[in-house]
């Protein structure tokens, strides 16, 4: 079948079939698709779309491309999945907790993207933590830890790899049936019994209004039920940053914290327990999310759940007091500055995606995939929408590594904030999709 044809069908607006699909997706993985190819068919789905059949076939053969998982363990294999965010450190807190009830949680995650943050680039601050274990490890780690959080490895979905790398620098990634087979082929490899997607909607989300992120959460939960995968999706605020930390090493600080109790940002909490419940529900280890959301926060709340993170770090590599001495095992910024709120009202509004391309700036993402990321920048103690500020209150610190990144750094939070009339502040839940 000629790679060409696929994609003049898919241009001119035809409806392609499974084997058209599939021979579209092994071209992309044995790379008989050149990368203009590539480019040029993820630009037609782009704007002419995919049916239903078309997401679902699209996901089973980049799911089909590499190795798939299967797990024998004594409880439910369950997951979450956002669909990206600023100070998104959900997953850091999530895994344990549910771990510590019950599931176990194998945790594939990915490097930040665009102005997002990337769970794996967090867990790589923790010194010695492999984040790309063997499978060997891998394993061992879920059924004695419960939890194991580590980056894809080259043998899962490797279609998805190369799909993703030409998408993203193709602005070619914000199309649902596109972000729906990449995630859903990556979890279904991944052996899963359960998964909850955590769909971000914000203007610091890909999904910037909620028609669409219900799109996509249909999207995802309804090709996923047509695997075999059982699945809910929230859809979250991301309308201002999750955590008031917004960087690698303090969002990581950040999620320990939260995990000690030594502090908790009360939106991240909600996010954090109403997936936490959903997943213990969909996973039949609570009744019902209700239920869920209690066990859950009793795991936190016990200490149980902290605990499990600790052991967690140390089996992949990590320190073994790294939870009572992570201050000390992270990487530092060399300054820190407090910007200063330029006049007096309540925060009304955050450009949240501004507030991930100043952790950009700082040189804690990548403004190509090569990049490296330092992992000490970030912005901690950002200021949340609806807060009441003096003229010259901090908005947020900035950690950096020079005075001119947080010069770039400090800008770009100024002009993310706007301050006058109080307004009101979106739930951080905002819907269910079950
Ligand atoms: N996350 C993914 O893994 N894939 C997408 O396409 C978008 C977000």
């Amino acid at each position: 079948m000629l790679i060409s044809e696929i994609i003049r069908a898919k241009r001119d607006g035809d409806t392609l079939n499974a084997d058209q699909i599939a021979a579209m997706v092994e071209g992309i993985s044995t790379g008989a698709a050149s990368e203009g190819q590539v480019a040029a068919f993820a630009m037609a789905v782009f704007f002419r779309g995919m049916d239903h059949a078309e997401a679902a076939a699209l996901t089973l053969a980049m799911r089909d491309s590499g190795d798939v998982f299967a797990w024998d363990l004594p409880g439910p294999v369950i997951d979450k999945h956002s669909t990206g965010g600023v100070g998104d450190n959900v997953s850091l807190m999530l895994a344990p907790i549910v771990a510590a009830s019950g599931g176990y949680v194998p945790m594939i995650s990915g490097r930040g993207l665009g102005h997002t943050g990337g769970t794996l680039d967090k867990m790589d601050t923790i010194p010695g933590y492999v984040s790309q274990p063997s499978n060997t490890l891998f394993r061992r780690v879920v059924a004695e830890t419960g939890c194991a959080i580590i980056g894809q490895t080259a043998a899962l979905a490797p279609a998805d790899k190369r799909f993703y790398g030409i998408r993203d620098v193709t602005a070619t990634v914000e199309s649902v049936p596109l972000i729906t087979a990449s995630i859903l082929s990556k979890k279904l490899a991944a052996g899963l019994g359960g998964l909850v997607m955590d769909v971000k909607c914000g203007n610091g989300a890909f999904m910037d209004d909620l028609a669409r992120a219900v799109e996509l959460a249909e999207s995802l939960t309804g090709v996923a039920r047509e695997a075999g995968l059982a699945c809910n999706a929230l859809i979250t605020d991301m309308n201002q940053p999750l955590a008031s930390a917004a960087g690698n090493a303090v969002e990581v600080a950040n999620a320990v914290d939260f995990l000690t109790g030594a502090h908790r940002d009360a939106r991240l909490e909600a996010v954090t327990l109403a997936l936490a419940g959903e997943m213990l529900a969909l996973a039949g280890l609570a009744p019902d999310r209700a239920a869920g959301l209690k066990q859950a926060t009793k795991a936190l709340e016990s200490g149980a759940a902290v605990e499990v993170f600790g052991r967690m770090v140390t089996a992949l590599g990590g320190p073994a007091d790294f939870v009572e001495a992570h201050a000390s095992h992270l990487a530092r910024a060399h300054l820190t500055r407090p910007v200063p709120a330029p006049e007096a009202g309540h925060v009304a509004a955050i450009q949240t995606r501004q507030i991930g391309l100043a952790v950009v700036e700082l040189g804690g993402g990548r403004r190509v995939a090569s990049d490296a990321v330092n992992p000490a920048v970030g912005l901690t103690g950002l200021v949340d929408l609806g807060v009441e500020v003096a003229k010259g209150d901090p908005l947020c610190l900035i950690h950096a590594d020079s005075d001119e990144a947080a010069d770039a750094a400090q800008a770009r939070v100024l002009a993310a904030y706007s301050i006058g009339a109080a307004q009101s502040v979106p739930d951080p839940v905002i819907q269910i999709i079950a």
